[in-house]
């Protein structure tokens, strides 16, 4: 059976050494032509010396902590160790110390000699991550520590330990060297060099030192760097990525998790898109070894064309009801904590200064479209920024979610709050700019705003609310001071999301999130008003979509706000609620967020019945309910947009 995910003839050079055989056959079955290049050799140290020195102390009780790094190197350990000691000695010393599992591999080694490890990292069980695992449960210092090792000692990792007071000993087991035969990796580096590869897969990070030093031996170090410049450069895991960056070299892929079947599998899904960006970026003079996604340049004989095309794309044409192969598909939220990307950026910037560097804003939007191949970008942004340009005062904090410190309960608070300023949100203005320039003209950008009554419950209430009763208790003891502050935040928002589409936004986006919450009295008298006046002001022909959560009862209210697009949660049905809200209108959504924590059959059951109901009707954009949930593995989502494009263009009507 062939691979749903291919390579399509696309060249593949790796440079696995044990697994080379398994290499060779997972890329042929992918669809890739394999050249397989072993880049190095494991070599017992001959000298035993440190493994014993290290039993010696074990056997007297000297260690509080061992740290195994690897499956391989666990078992010559024990191997090496049980030459000379009796092996259950060794394995009683072990279960008086804390033991850790770098991951799932020593992990079972240890499994092997009946230890069960105390701590084991999680993925993708790199040196850092260790460490914020004994950062939460072992106070390193004072203790005495050893490490076992492999390849290359890691000073960084060991320099940290000792940081943290502990004493150290390092337990060298294995080291690599070149291949007895280096011809595969010197036929590689040819190859490379002269653009006969597009595709090139690192499993670990001694494979880039040997490849550079026979490079460089054979003078080609600079050749090997420019070749590099039109290969596409995936990588195993974030160690890799960072060795691979020493080398000056960007990763172009990195799977979630470091398994090999990965690796292969997702660049063979993306790995032909990826080549094509690449390329068309270096033939319009980006250099492509180390590049950002903001970076890209599209062909510069399009860009007089930019506008055109994206009006012509699949989420364009379906926002106007017209005809599309497919249905598009975008995913609320499609950048955010779900993502490895985005939560690596997050562990160095807070959350408000990602949204107000519009460089960091951009490269966020962008990655999550590489990722997942959606139809549409949405900006990085979020809809409670507005607030400060009011001066209220707004905060993120972990696990609590927006915080208004001086909640505006009153007529009073209201005629208190600073006149808007649009140009105070010029940093979204900016990311938009940058995530235009550097997003495939085919694909729309999406910009946003909340809608006046959700951006002003968090306002009234300090944060996210259960029953609104400080909004609704507002609401009716002071309809004037409820009207004036709607006013305000609707004139506000109409401004934002015209300098939104000045800047590059194609399609607008606004959030009624809670609108739900509302009887449909209370809508029509307290909110409609405001988002006629709101939509009404937005630029013609820009689409608008609505969102809202629970809103069935609502859905012919909040057509008459003017809006093009009807957001639909999961909670309705999407046949019955088209029908209600008439075929004059497109619609988006719909299937449950949590849904993607079934298995991927049960996601494609779910997907196509979303699907079916729309009937393949012209103006159905495909997304989720709500927002997809921080815990969602990418790899259901990624499952998700390809189902959906694939069936979608199977059963319409051409
Ligand atoms: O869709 C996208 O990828 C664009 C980005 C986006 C964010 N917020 C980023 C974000 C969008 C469109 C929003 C809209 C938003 N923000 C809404 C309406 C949509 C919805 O979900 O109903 C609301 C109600 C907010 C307010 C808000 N922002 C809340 C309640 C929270 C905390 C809850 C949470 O999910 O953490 C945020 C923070 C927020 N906004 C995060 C992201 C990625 C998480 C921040 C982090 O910890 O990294």
């Amino acid at each position: 059976m062939a691979s749903k995910y291919s390579f399509e003839g696309l060249r593949v050079t790796a440079f696995e050494s044990r697994r080379s055989k398994e290499i060779d056959r997972l890329i042929r079955y992918h669809g890739g032509v394999p050249s397989v290049a072993p880049s190095m050799r494991e070599v017992p140290l001959s000298e035993a010396g440190e493994a014993l020195t290290f039993a010696e102390k074990l056997l007297k009780g000297g260690y509080d902590l061992v740290i195994l790094m690897t499956g391989v190197g666990t078992r010559a350990l024990k191997d090496t160790v049980s030459a000379k000691y009796p092996v259950d000695q060794f394995i009683d010393a072990l279960k008086n110390v804390t033991l850790v599992a770098r991951g799932p591999k020593p992990a079972a080694a240890l499994k092997e000699l009946g230890l069960k490890p105390d701590i084991i990292v999680p993925e993708p069980n790199t040196w850092r991550d260790i460490l914020a695992t004994l950062d939460g449960s072992f106070d390193l210092k004072g203790k005495k520590v050893a490490v076992q090792e492999y390849g290359i000692s890691n000073t960084e990792f060991i320099d940290t330990l000792k940081q943290r007071g502990a004493d150290v000993t390092t337990v060298p087991i294995y080291k690599w060297e070149l291949p007895k035969d280096v011809g595969p990796l010197k036929d590689a580096i040819r190859s490379i060099a002269e653009n006969e590869e597009d595709v090139s897969l690192f499993t670990s990070s001694q494979q880039i030192y040997h490849l550079f030093q026979i490079a460089k031996a054979e003078g080609l170090e600079d050749k090997l760097r420019e070749g590099f410049k039109r290969v596409v450069i995936g990588s195993i895991g974030p160690t890799t990525t960072e060795t691979l960056g020493r080398f000056g070299l960007s990763t172009d892929y990195e799977p979630d998790s470091p398994k090999m079947g990965n690796l292969i599998r997702e660049m063979a899904r993306s790995g032909g898109e990826l080549l094509r960006k690449k390329r068309t970026a270096l033939e319009n003079g980006v250099n492509t070894n180390s590049w950002h996604k903001i970076d890209m340049v599209w062909d510069k004989t399009l860009e007089t064309r930019r506008e055109e095309i994206t009006r012509d794309s699949v989420f364009m044409k379906a926002c106007r009801r017209e005809k599309t192969d497919y249905a598009p598909v975008w995913i609320m939220r499609q950048a955010g904590r779900y993502m490895r990307e985005y939560r690596e950026l997050r562990a160095k910037v807070s959350f408000l200064d990602l949204c107000k560097t519009p460089e960091l804003a951009a490269e966020v939007t962008l990655a999550a479209v590489d990722r997942l191949s959606v139809d549409a970008a949405i900006i990085f942004s979020d809809i409670l920024l507005i607030l400060q340009s009011f001066g209220i005062g707004l905060e993120f904090s972990k696990g609590e979610g927006p915080r208004i410190r001086k909640p505006v309960r009153t007529g009073k608070a209201v005629e208190r709050l600073e006149e808007f300023d649009p140009g105070s949100l010029n940093f979204v203005y900016e990311a938009l700019r940058i995530t235009r320039r550097a997003l495939d003209p085919e694909i729309a950008l999406i910009g946003f705003a909340g809608a006046p009554f959700t951006v002003a419950s968090y306002a009234i209430e300090g944060g996210g609310s259960k029953n609104y009763e400080n909004t609704k208790g507002f609401m009716y003891k002071d309809p004037q001071g409820w009207h004036g502050f709607m006013d305000r935040l609707s004139a506000a928002t109409t401004m934002y999301l015209n300098n939104q589409i000045s800047a590059g936004a194609d399609a607008i986006q606004i959030f009624d999130s809670w609108a739900g919450s509302l009887a449909p009295d209370d809508y029509r008298e307290f909110v409609l008003p405001h988002m006629k006046e709101l939509i009404g002001g937005i630029k013609e022909g820009v689409p608008v979509i609505h969102f809202g959560t629970g809103t069935d009862a609502l859905l012919g209210l909040i057509k008459e706000s003017g809006c093009s697009v009807m957001g639909l949660d999961w909670r309705v049905d999407l046949g019955e609620a088209w029908e209600r809200v008439g075929y004059d209108m497109a619609v988006q959504g719909n299937m449950d967020p949590v849904a993607l924590f079934a298995p991927h059959s049960e996601i494609r059951k779910r997907a196509k019945s979303v699907l079916d109901k729309a009937k393949g009707r012209p103006g159905h954009i495909f997304n989720l309910g709500h927002g997809v949930l921080p815990k969602t593995p990418v790899d259901n989502v990624l499952a998700l947009v390809d189902f959906v494009h694939e069936y979608s263009d199977k059963n319409r009507n051409k």
